[in-house]
């Protein structure tokens, strides 16, 4: 039987997470891919320090150290911000490695430059990870693009500040509090800045416009409001009114093609579907011309919901490499 080798850049929450399904899971993707998975790699900034126990002999801080693996074929990306992510990947595609990556941050700004680089390599990117955590909907959306048109978009993007709104209004925590026990999970980024200055979502939100309308919205033109100056009182007094927080992102194609974009707070009522979805959960409504309006909920962030979808990208682009059809 054949043996794929891989690498996993970043072995923080994500990339443990893949490590675990991965050895979790080993004996039935082999047997339903027909193709033995090694992690032979692992990057980290720090290889001083074994997160995992037995996985010390694979540590890195080299992207070439990881590239000269021989017969190297699939890079997991969970790394944090642009750089080094993007020269990383890039490294990787050109090496004909196919890549299925976490980071927003990077996927917004430099995705489409990958997915032209890949094609032009022969090799693939998944990236259902970097929009909604465990909610699959790139993989969704990339499913009816080919009749339907999506003509809007809208959802709860971080699960971080859905958190946070969840847990001062149920159990009437501080934000503070809520933001520490989001850490705590693995929800937060290590720098919880784009998660409650609304960042993550706008960076989410332009990944579903790039996949959806072939293009993003000019990023100086898009109004980014976080949660972060949402107070434990404004919370109560919604609450005692029968009103919800909510943090929503929103991207619109109008009629002559300009793409118009906003995200923020909102205080909805209990007919908004966006008014039940509580905790760590995202939920995105996409309006189609011929579906109508479809809606995905489900775990927005944390290691496992994150990584499934990763090891679920994998099984695709080898399923499709291979030339076979995954089953289920
Ligand atoms: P963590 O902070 O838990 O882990 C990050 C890992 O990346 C660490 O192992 C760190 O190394 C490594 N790393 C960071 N910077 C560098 C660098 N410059 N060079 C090499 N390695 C580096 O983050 P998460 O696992 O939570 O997130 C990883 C990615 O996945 C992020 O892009 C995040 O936005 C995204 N994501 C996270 C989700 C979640 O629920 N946590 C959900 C969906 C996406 P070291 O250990 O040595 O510090
Ligand atoms: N920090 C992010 C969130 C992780 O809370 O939504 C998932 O992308």
């Amino acid at each position: 039987m054949a043996t794929i080798k891989a690498a996993i850049l970043g072995f923080g929450t994500v990339g443990q997470g893949i490590y675990h399904i991965l050895n979790e899971k080993r004996d039935e993707l082999r047997d339903k891919l027909g193709i033995e998975l090694e992690v032979a790699k692992i990057l980290v900034r720090d290889t001083t320090r074994e997160r995992v126990p037995g996985t010390a002999h694979l540590l890195t801080d080299s992207i070439d150290d990881v590239l000269s693996v021989k017969g190297i074929q699939v890079v997991f990306e969970a790394i944090v911000n642009e750089e080094p992510a993007y020269s990383y990947l890039k490294k990787a595609v050109e090496h004909k490695c196919h890549v299925v990556t976490a980071n927003k941050v990077m996927f917004a700004k430099r995705g489409l430059e990958l997915q032209e680089l890949a094609k032009q390599n022969g090799v693939f990117v998944g990236y259902e990870a970097t929009t909604a955590g465990g909610v699959p909907v790139i993989k969704t959306m990339k499913n009816i693009l080919l009749v339907n048109d999506v003509t809007r978009i809208q959802g709860i993007l971080n699960g971080t500040s859905n958190y946070i709104l969840t847990k001062m209004r149920a159990e009437g925590w501080t934000f503070d509090e809520a933001l520490q026990e989001a850490q705590n999970l693995g929800y937060a980024e290590a720098d919880p800045y784009n998660d409650i200055s609304g960042q993550d979502a706008f960076k989410k939100l332009m990944i579903l416009s790039a996949l959806a309308f072939g293009e993003q919205p000019d990023w100086a033109d898009v109004e980014v409001i976080g949660i972060d100056g949402i107070t434990s009182e404004q919370v109560k007094e919604a609450t005692e009114q029968g009103l919800r927080y909510r943090h929503v992102a929103e991207v619109e194609r109008l009629s002559d093609g300009k793409i118009i974009a906003k995200v923020g707070p909102m205080v909805v009522d209990k007919e908004h579907p966006l008014y039940p979805i509580d905790d760590v959960f995202n939920a995105v409504t996409m309006e189609t011309n011929y579906i109508g309006t479809l809606t995905l909920v489900g775990p927005g962030a944390g290691m496992y919901p994150t990584a499934s979808v990763m090891v679920e990208d994998y099984a695709e682009i080898i399923g499709k490499r291979a030339g076979f059809v995954v089953t289920i």
